[in-house]
């Protein structure tokens, strides 16, 4: 039993609501951390569905998110170079991080094309410093992490029966096998590392993850290594913004946001 706040679910009628709606929390809750505690770590989602999430807060928040005071983390990189077009990193500077005034020093890229992958995931781990396993929200180590998940329930690049799961010391692992496309090396923080988080939100679209979503949230202190998302729990709070294709499978009484 994996205790913790019951996650809140937001179900929109497209992808383009449920994006309006996390770029708006993102920057909300950026100005937030900023007022409390001078500055806002936030961890960026990998794939293709957050893209929308990263070009919006670079049109729309450009000028009122305090990116000065902004450090970005990712949560998992291919292992490829960052010129790659599979490359998590060339995805976020293309959409976001090349157009806002967020000092290069505070971009964390993962060293995708380091190898071995230990010496890779041990040099990020580095930068990151400590983080204390704690369900402790004033003690967690990021303010906001993004997160998907796959039609497989994997999210970041921990994939289900992976080893990477039952990871409890180290932040940042080597992922050899890959359990989706694309089928290359990944980099990946570990759940110590996502739960060390004031919050979590998760980005779903699409039916094919339906049932995934459905399983997840049908019993949310359930956690099952079979769908490594379920393993996820914030510090503080776990957010779904779905939409309406990735809600379909859950009660009727999800009513959209
Ligand atoms: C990655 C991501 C991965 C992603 C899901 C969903 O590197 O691929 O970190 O965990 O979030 O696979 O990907 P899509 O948004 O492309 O469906």
């Amino acid at each position: 039993m994996v205790l913790g706040l019951a996650p809140r679910v937001r179900v929109y009628r497209n992808l383009a609501a449920a994006t309006a709606s996390l770029a708006r929390h993102i920057a909300q809750t950026a100005r937030s951390s900023v007022r409390a505690r001078g500055s806002f770590s936030l961890v960026l989602s990998g794939g293709k569905t957050p893209e929308g999430v990263y070009r919006r807060l670079a049109q729309r928040y450009r000028e009122n998110l305090p990116w000065k005071a902004t450090e970005i983390f990712f949560g998992d990189e291919r292992c490829v170079p960052p010129r790659d077009s599979r490359s998590n990193y060339r995805m976020a500077r293309e959409a976001l991080l090349s157009h806002v005034p967020i000092p290069r020093a505070q971009i964390h890229r993962m060293p995708g094309e380091t190898r071995p992958l230990s010496a890779a995931a041990g040099r990020y781990a580095r930068l990151l410093g400590p983080i204390r396993s704690s369900n402790n929200a004033n003690a967690a180590r990021f303010d906001l992490v993004l997160l998907g998940i796959g039609p497989d329930g994997h999210t970041a690049s921990l994939f289900p029966g992976s080893p990477a799961l039952k990871e409890r010391r180290r932040a940042v692992v080597g992922v050899t096998q890959a359990g989706q496309p694309p089928y290359v090396p990944r980099l990946t923080l570990t759940l110590r590392a996502l739960n060390s988080s004031r919050e979590v939100c998760f980005l779903v679209s699409g039916r094919e993850k339906a049932a995934a979503v459905a399983t997840i949230l049908r019993d949310p202190g359930r956690a099952d290594p079979r769908l490594p998302a379920s393993l996820v729990r914030a510090a503080g709070t776990t957010t779904w913004f779905l939409d309406r294709g990735a809600a379909r499978n859950l009660s009727a009484e999800r009513s959209l946001a």
